[in-house]
């Protein structure tokens, strides 16, 4: 099933998320909801939040970037944990489905521990470095109510304020569809 996106202003995407705990919750089906909603958008990274729901799962598929090593990043990340982080931030110009057609370039640490379950609650402790770890991070950063747009400078963030809001009433083409806080 394809979920509509929440966009950019809704409060879902400003919560902590919270760990699932109820063991009957379908994780499997519903990470194969998520990417079939990701894969309608074209992303390579989809938090829960972005659909509508405020739990801690995220999941990703680097594999249409042609970097070394992103050809099996396919994965569904539930209850995860960022246990650290290191090494030197570097900036990427970053996007996400929830705020159509604005980039920025965010800086993030090179490398990240982390502890998490897939989609049969098998438990997994891995450190990822590079692109793999920027994906995690913006998703993680979902789960934590964070927007890529809170890492950009004063400057760029003044720039963008009248772009998102009028994300938030729809007044955006995105190639997908979306649930607008304020309007359409
Ligand atoms: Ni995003």
């Amino acid at each position: 099933m394809i979920y509509p996106i929440v966009a950019y202003g809704d409060p879902v995407l400003r919560k902590v998320a919270e760990d699932i705990t109820d063991k009957d919750f379908d994780v499997k089906a519903f990470a194969q909801d998520m990417f079939e909603t990701m894969y309608g958008a074209q992303g390579i990274g989809l938090a829960a939040p972005q659909i509508g729901k405020g739990i801690r799962m995220f999941i990703v598929d680097g594999t249409p970037i042609e970097d070394e090593g992103m050809e099996d990043f396919k994965k569904v990340f539930v209850n995860p944990t960022i246990i650290e982080e290191e090494g030197e931030e570097w900036g990427y110009e970053e996007g996400c489905l929830s705020i159509p057609d604005v980039r920025g370039e965010v800086f993030r640490p090179e490398k990240l521990r982390i502890h998490y379950f897939d989609e049969n609650w098998q438990e997994h402790e891995e450190e990822f470095d590079g692109m793999k770890a920027r994906i995690i991070q913006h998703e993680y950063d979902h789960i934590e109510g964070i927007l890529f747009t809170d890492h950009l400078s004063n400057l760029k963030k003044r720039l963008l304020k009248k772009k998102l809001a009028n994300i938030s009433k729809g007044n955006v083409r995105a190639g997908y569809r979306m649930r607008f806080p304020l309007g359409k």
